[in-house]
């Protein structure tokens, strides 16, 4: 039994999904509300490690590679962090999470859905979020954000790439209609900060 409430946070990389994120954490702490900030890979020290060494790779790693990686950190970051938090009744507030392995490895590098769900029931079983924002923009406007400032390895993939990733996300949207949110990112911050407001509202009060 769970009694906290699960938000994701997804993206396109340069569609400012981190900016939000971080404007609804310090939201959610201005009315008391016990916040747990995460993100993925990542959220402990050792799922930490782990998203160096798949985000600062060198060499090319195998799509499945990445997925097992990608679950391994993730069953870290549940058994020790999410689950815990969950129990206790906060709020976590995650920086991506499975979603993300659906439109990277999935959209992007084509590992089959069947192969992440399989994972997906092994390492989440009955845990999904409660809300998800996706932060959508034209993959053109969302590789002018990110500019020339030094990129991940996913960041600095090719345009088609990245527009198989939108793609990706914008499958699981229409999947999960209920959960997962758009939010157009080519909107200006307040306006966004609104739409976020809104649903963190309709969810959390
Ligand atoms: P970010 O923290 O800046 O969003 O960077 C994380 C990168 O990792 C981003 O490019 C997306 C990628 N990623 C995957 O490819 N699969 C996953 O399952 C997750 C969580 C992230």
């Amino acid at each position: 039994m769970t009694t906290g409430l699960f938000i994701t946070f997804e993206g396109i990389d340069g569609a400012g999904k981190s900016t939000q994120l971080d404007y609804a954490a310090s939201y959610l702490r201005n009315q008391k509300k016990d916040i747990v900030q995460t993100r993925e890979p990542g959220g402990t020290p050792f799922s930490e490690k782990l998203r160096d060494m798949i985000l600062k790779a060198k060499q090319p790693l195998e799509s499945d590679t990445e997925v097992l990686l990608m679950f391994a950190a993730r069953n870290e970051h549940i058994a020790r962090v999410i689950r815990p938090a969950l129990y206790c009744g906060s709020i976590v507030i995650c920086d991506r999470f499975t979603d993300a392995t659906f439109a990277y490895q999935g959209g992007g590098s084509g590992v089959s859905s069947s192969r992440i769900e399989t994972l997906e029931t092994w390492v989440q079983g009955n845990l999904q979020p409660d809300l998800t924002f996706f932060f959508d923009l034209p993959i053109l406007a969302a590789q002018r954000r990110l500019g020339k400032r030094k990129k991940d390895r996913f960041e600095s993939e090719t345009m088609n790439f990245h527009e198989r990733v939108r793609q990706g996300y914008l499958t699981r949207a229409t999947q999960y209609p209920g959960r997962i949110k758009i939010i157009d990112s080519s909107r200006n911050k307040s306006q966004i900060r609104e739409m976020v407001q809104i649903e963190l509202d309709r969810l959390c009060n």
